[in-house]
């Protein structure tokens, strides 16, 4: 099969789970190409529309931004082109917990998706470090990685025989995610709060690499941001000098990428409020029992 995976990825999160999705199908045997959605506006590149059409599955990966897909996403899904004949659709998703009300995050998408003529049929949810709010250990992140990597040929191979997966249906999820949805304009509004701090030494590493276009350099060399804030973070994580102060929401920064690395020393375990240690907790657990009950079924 030929299947194309439109990924939109802040901080490298889904990337690096997109690609390994993309791995696993590929040695199923199928067709994988993947494509960014950074600098999407106001169409979508024709070769990319063609692809569109082309592909017998359409994979769809994002951030879950308040319980939400990003306002590019759903911008992307907008801008699909429609199709006569249902076009499958599967769904990655990476959020900063596990909380089942994630689940929400894709009910706008798959109305918009169905309107142009794509039925998602599976949905995939991994949780990986948070990049807002607060930083997760090393050890914390690069378990969430592994374990990713773990359950993604699973899955993979899940999607390839057709069998559907959508999530639970969350009380009230549909008027908790459109509420949620405010994050949308209200960060649009923030972004232009944005600053830099003195340490900025005008590399222009933000201006290059905004996927929504929304910082520029002045001729005096001052950095500014615009209204066209994702709230995807990767400004400010990946800024050399730490430089970049996020408007209202500056003490939920968290500095610096994951590197993922498998960390040397033990460090002291990561304490949560109850209701995260808990649903941390069960989806490790989820994960290995699923991961366990596939070696046996191999032996
Ligand atoms: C503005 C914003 C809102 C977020 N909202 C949620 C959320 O509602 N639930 C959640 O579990 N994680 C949330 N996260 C965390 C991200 O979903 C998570 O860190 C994700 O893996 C980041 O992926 P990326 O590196 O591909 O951007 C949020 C992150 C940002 C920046
Ligand atoms: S990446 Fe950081 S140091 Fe470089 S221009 Fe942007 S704010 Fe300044
Ligand atoms: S300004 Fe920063 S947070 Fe906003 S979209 Fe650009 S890179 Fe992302």
């Amino acid at each position: 099969m030929k299947i194309m995976i439109c990924f939109f990825s802040g901080t490298g999160n889904t990337a690096l789970l997109t690609h390994a999705f993309a791995g696993a199908l590929h040695d199923l045997g199928h067709t994988v190409s993947e494509h960014s959605l950074d600098g999407l506006n106001s169409g979508l590149p024709g070769q990319m529309a063609r692809q569109i059409n082309d592909c017998d599955i359409l994979g769809i990966a994002y951030p879950v931004h308040a319980f939400n897909a990003p306002a590019n996403i759903l911008r992307f899904a907008r801008l699909l082109p429609a199709q006569r004949e249902t076009k499958p659709v599967f769904l990655l998703k990476t959020s900063g917990e596990p909380l089942r009300l994630n689940d929400v995050s894709s009910l706008k998408l798959i109305r918009l998706l169905r309107r142009r003529g794509y039925a998602a049929r599976s949905e995939y949810h991994y949780v990986m470090p948070y990049n807002i709010i607060f930083r997760h250990s090393d050890t914390m992140a690069w378990r969430m990685l592994t374990t990713a990597r773990d359950l993604i040929p699973l899955d993979a191979a899940e999607l390839s025989c057709g069998a559907p997966r959508l999530p639970r249906s969350v009380p009230f999820g549909s008027l908790i995610a459109s509420l949620m949805r405010c994050e949308h304009w209200g960060g649009r509004l923030n972004g232009r709060l944005y600053t830099v701090t003195e340490d900025c030494v005008r590399c222009g590493k933000c201006v290059r690499e905004c996927p929504a276009g929304n910082i520029r350099m002045e001729k005096d060399g001052k950095i500014k941001f615009g209204g066209k804030c994702l709230m995807c973070m990767r400004c400010a994580q990946s800024c050399p000098k730490d430089a970049v102060k996020i408007g209202l929401f500056v003490y939920w920064k968290v500095n610096g990428a994951y590197s993922f690395q498998r960390p040397s020393s033990e460090e002291p375990e990561q304490r949560y409020n109850k209701l995260l240690t808990r649903a941390y907790e069960r989806y490790f657990r989820e994960a290995e029992r699923r991961i366990d009950q596939t070696k046996e079924s191999i032996t």
